[in-house]
């Protein structure tokens, strides 16, 4: 059995209004009356009775996505881990299926594992990100599948059978595991899971010891974070990310006690001014289309974590305009190296 990756939470409050709570299946648990709940950032608003409706990302509204559902993605932070939901206790799941096939595959057998007999799964991906295939995939489960075209997407329906098939390999494929020959903790859906990125080795090969407290934006699993852990001269490292599977990773591969984990928007972090560096190999993709405004904010936000004379070392791929952005937003700018398609800037608050 794979590894489940550990459990954790903001501190976000729950919505308030109405709700019921989520049945959970492992993680913090209250036990009351013999059923198992979790409550503060796992309740969901009530529909109807005791109707349980879930939501995993951000379908296009033209899908009607339920507006009082519990939300799923990794990607979006305080989210419930579907992991965690019991099997077999919800009514409904809206899925807007993930581009990867073992992302995909794991998200939708967990759902369908956390379904009512009878409940209802309601899926769709845009036909050139896995739309073409969700079908198949579905009936590889064993289910029944009504398929329908709609915006460029496929959208697929399921009410759950009383039994299934495949469900557990999966989810053990699309599980954390140790991967062999990176040597660490990772999954399938998490940036560059299975390998080293090559900017981010171009950036770590140009980093010179640092030193003083820094932040690592947009960490992953944790791979750039264990270099700059290895100057002695660095006091702290916070790691953030918006990925839940990505910190999950990176709290088990960094251990050392001057690492803290954030799984957040670094777009959200208040602008401190205290770091003494940043290290960054920012993301350019937004659901799935390039959208190079994500790394210029990752930019900005450095300059604001920095304080005076604080430095920002940061990888981008060279087609992608970030210079005007650092020379607005920091003293000295000069680019360190530039090979294999990326480029890494030092940037001096
Ligand atoms: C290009 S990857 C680099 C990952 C890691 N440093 C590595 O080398 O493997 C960018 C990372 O930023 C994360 N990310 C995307 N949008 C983010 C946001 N708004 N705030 C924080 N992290 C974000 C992604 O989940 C991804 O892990």
């Amino acid at each position: 059995m794979p590894d489940r990756a550990p459990c954790f939470y903001p501190s976000t409050p729950a919505p308030s209004g109405a709700a019921v709570p989520l049945p959970i299946a492992s993680g913090d648990r209250e036990e009351t009356g013999g059923t198992v709940v979790r409550f503060a950032s796992c309740t969901i608003p009530a529909i109807g009775a005791a109707m349980t409706s879930l939501l995993y990302g951000r379908p296009p509204a033209v899908f009607d996505p339920p507006g009082a559902a519990t939300q799923l993605s990794p990607l979006i932070p305080g989210s419930t881990p579907l992991e965690d939901v019991a099997e077999g206790s919800v009514d409904d799941v809206m899925i807007y299926a993930p581009p990867g096939v073992l992302e995909r595959r794991y998200a939708l057998a967990l759902a369908l594992r956390a379904l009512k007999v009878g409940g209802r799964l309601d899926v769709m991906a845009a036909k050139d990100k896995g739309g073409s295939r969700l079908k198949k995939e579905l009936e590889g489960f064993g289910v029944e599948v009504g398929e329908s075209a709609k915006a460029h997407h496929r959208r697929c329906v399921v009410i759950r059978p009383e039994t299934m098939t495949g469900l557990d390999a999966a989810i053990a494929a699309g599980a954390p595991r140790l991967v062999e020959g990176l040597d660490a903790w990772s999954q399938p859906g998490v940036f560059a899971w299975d390998r080293i990125d090559a900017g981010s080795l171009l950036l770590a090969q140009a980093l010179p010891p640092l030193k003083g407290a820094g932040v690592d934006l947009g960490c992953g699993y944790g791979a750039l974070a264990t270099v700059v852990l290895g100057s002695p001269a660095v006091t702290a490292l916070r790691l953030v990310d918006l990925d839940r599977r990505a910190i999950a990773a990176a709290r088990k591969n960094v251990t050392d006690p001057r690492a803290s984990f954030e799984w957040a928007d670094a777009r959200t972090l208040e602008d401190v001014g205290t770091l003494n560096f940043v290290v960054s190999n920012p993301p350019f993709h937004d659901g799935g289309a390039e959208d190079k405004r994500l790394g210029q904010a990752f930019i900005r936000k450095a300059a604001g974590l920095l304080k005076k004379g604080g430095v920002l070392w940061i990888v981008a791929n060279r087609h992608l305009p970030y210079e005007a952005e650092l020379k607005d937003a920091f003293k000295r700018v000069d680019m360190i190296a530039d090979a294999g398609g990326y480029k890494v800037f030092e940037a001096v608050k």
